[in-house]
């Protein structure tokens, strides 16, 4: 008999994942997602209550959850809870934030927000738990929830197309630099996806029809269609993918 190949795993039993923005949208997903591939999940964000009650329920299913609230803006607060609960196998830094407008009105302000959250601080978050991982002697998988738009335009977003294409280019680097380590570093790149962050822009009928046209398989996404990904990237199955990023777009950029 030939001995057949097998498909490495999909299951994440004995991995310990944090996941950033896990108290709405993508983040909460992810949570959701690794834990049920058996990942024991520590869910961060800033609001304690919506944290309590996604870890409530996904220990009332049998998952391992533990949380912390915190604001990953605060560099060194993120760290100490780092080194606290760390290591961790597993990251989906899912926090994030969207003040769109056209490049001519935007506020410094806006600017700094974004930048701040989408990019300083999923830089150094990213930084620490890698850090954590090479100080324990162990591999990882580190992803970084970007967007389609870290690989094109879109209008009234130059700030956010900003700091998405540089985590695009951070994670390259970082994924060269911890390679030895067995540390890989990934993107996952949604097109629009029905969340509180893309509320405004998908109750504009104008810029709704805009999307409509531009997702080819003709529908906005919804968080379960980033669930398999997410876990597919964590796993096994993912071994030697690493600097790269896995755009889930419906088609948009195909054109
Ligand atoms: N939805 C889309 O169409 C779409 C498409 C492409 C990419 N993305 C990206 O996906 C990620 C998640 O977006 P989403 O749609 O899930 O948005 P969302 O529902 O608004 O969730 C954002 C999450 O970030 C957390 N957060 C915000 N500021 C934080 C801070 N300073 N520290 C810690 N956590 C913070 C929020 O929790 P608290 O308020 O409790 O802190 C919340 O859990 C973002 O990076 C976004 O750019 C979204």
């Amino acid at each position: 008999m030939t001995a057949l190949p097998r498909t490495p795993s999909f299951r994440l039993d004995g991995r310990r994942a944090l996941v950033t923005g896990a108290s709405s949208g993508i983040g909460l997903a992810a949570a959701a997602a690794l834990a049920e591939a058996g990942a024991h999940v520590h869910l961060v964000a800033r609001r304690p209550a919506e944290l309590e009650t996604l870890r409530d329920a996904l220990r009332a299913s049998g998952a391992q959850a533990d949380a912390t609230a915190l604001d990953i803006t605060d560099l060194a607060a993120t760290a100490a809870m780092v080194a606290a609960h760390g290591p961790f196998d597993i990251l989906v830094n899912s926090a994030g934030l969207a003040r769109h407008a056209p490049a001519l009105d935007t506020t410094p302000e806006d600017y700094d927000a974004a930048m701040n959250l989408n990019l300083r601080a999923a830089y150094f978050l990213t930084r620490e738990v890698a850090r954590g991982l090479i100080a324990a002697g162990k591999p990882g998988s580190l992803i970084n929830i970007s967007s389609q738009m870290g690989h094109v335009g879109g209008p009234d977003r130059a700030v956010y197309c900003a700091n998405k294409h540089a985590l695009e280019g951070m994670t390259k680097a970082m994924a060269l630099e911890w390679a030895a380590h067995g540390i890989r570093v990934n993107t996952l790149c949604p097109t629009f996806i029905r969340t509180p962050l893309a509320e405004q822009t998908l109750k504009n009928p104008e810029r709704k029809a805009w999307i409509l046209s531009k997702i080819k398989l003709g529908r906005v996404g919804e968080v379960e269609d980033l669930m398999g990904p997410i876990t597919f990237l964590a796993s096994d199955a993912a071994a030697l993918i690493t600097g790269t990023h896995l755009i889930v777009d419906g088609g948009w950029t195909a054109e």
